[in-house]
């Protein structure tokens, strides 16, 4: 039997008009939602450690981590300055080695892959945005979308570069330089760049860290929209509540290990969490 009574709004419907009712008909009501199936995790880490230098000068950036990223969400990570979020980030992308512990990237175990393959994956699987834009300032806004699959001597799904180019709205820009660009539209073009190759997983880096609140906002827009309306999986490092509220969930790390999750965070839940944490 369906829940609710003949009453019930069915969301997304127009009301029915007064003028002819069909009072012996019962209303069309949604099916009783379908049980959920778990989402696939794109990227994982399992009793990750991170120890920088040796002896007494190590420093034990992850202390062991366990934490998996899945499909189609938005993700913000966060927690204290030195906490290991970037140190986290870059594991998980394969910028960086871990001492002990896996990372994975769908089934690919990291550590079981020679350079070559490491760095196809990290070029075909996985997106990368910096808070520093890291654009080639003598190309323009176009050729800085590009240049990965350039690189990689692939052509762009053009209807693909133009989802893409249309979502960032940086049409009318595709032949300025990055020092003809605003820092906002600077760091469309990183994520635009992000997107182009369609990564199984991007990781950004404080996106929003050299943005005033307006472009701020833009690229948070314009990231969650890249997972609601393509599907993305986004991993991002903030420090801002209001950034996180733009998320599906809020990851916490503190000393380099796991400190607590939100789901569909708001500005003041994760304000709560990180005054808990002390940070
Ligand atoms: N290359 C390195 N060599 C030595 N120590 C490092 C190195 N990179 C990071 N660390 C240390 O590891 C710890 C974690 O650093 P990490 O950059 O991951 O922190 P974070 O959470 O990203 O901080 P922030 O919010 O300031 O960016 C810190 O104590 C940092 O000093
Ligand atoms: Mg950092």
């Amino acid at each position: 039997m369906l829940a609710g009574g003949p009453e019930r709004r069915v969301e997304g419907m127009t009301p029915t008009t007064t003028t002819n009712p069909a009072p012996t008909r019962s209303p069309r009501l949604p099916p009783d939602p379908a049980p959920v199936p778990p989402r696939r995790v794109v990227a994982g880490a399992t009793d990750v450690t991170k120890v920088y230098g040796a002896g007494d000068a190590a420093v034990h950036a992850l202390a062991g981590v366990t934490v998996g990223f899945e499909a189609g969400r938005f993700t913000a990570l966060m927690g204290p300055s030195g906490s290991g979020k970037s140190t986290l980030m870059h594991c998980l992308a394969g910028l960086d080695t871990v001492t002990t512990g896996v990372i994975t990237i769908g089934d690919a175990d990291l550590a079981t892959l020679g350079d070559k393959a490491l760095t196809r994956l990290r070029r075909d699987r996985i997106g990368f945005v910096f808070q520093s834009f890291n654009l080639i300032p003598t190309l323009d806004a176009l050729e800085n979308m590009t240049l990965p699959l350039s690189l990689a001597g692939r052509r762009p799904d053009r209807t693909w570069l133009d989802q893409v180019i249309d979502t960032v709205g940086l049409r009318a820009r595709l032949d300025h330089r990055p020092s003809e660009l605003s820092g906002g539209q600077q760091q469309r073009v990183a994520v635009a760049r992000a997107l182009v190759s369609r990564p199984e997983i991007i990781f950004a880096d404080e996106p929003t860290g050299n943005l005033d609140s307006r472009a701020g906002a833009e690229i948070l827009t314009f990231l969650r929209n890249a997972v609601r309306e393509l599907d993305q999986t986004v991993v991002m490092v903030t420090h801002d509540p209001t950034a996180a509220a733009y998320t599906d969930r809020a990851v916490f790390l503190a000393d380099g290990r796991i400190d607590g999750e939100l789901a569909d965070p708001t500005a003041a839940s994760v304000g709560d969490h990180l005054t808990r944490q002390g940070s």
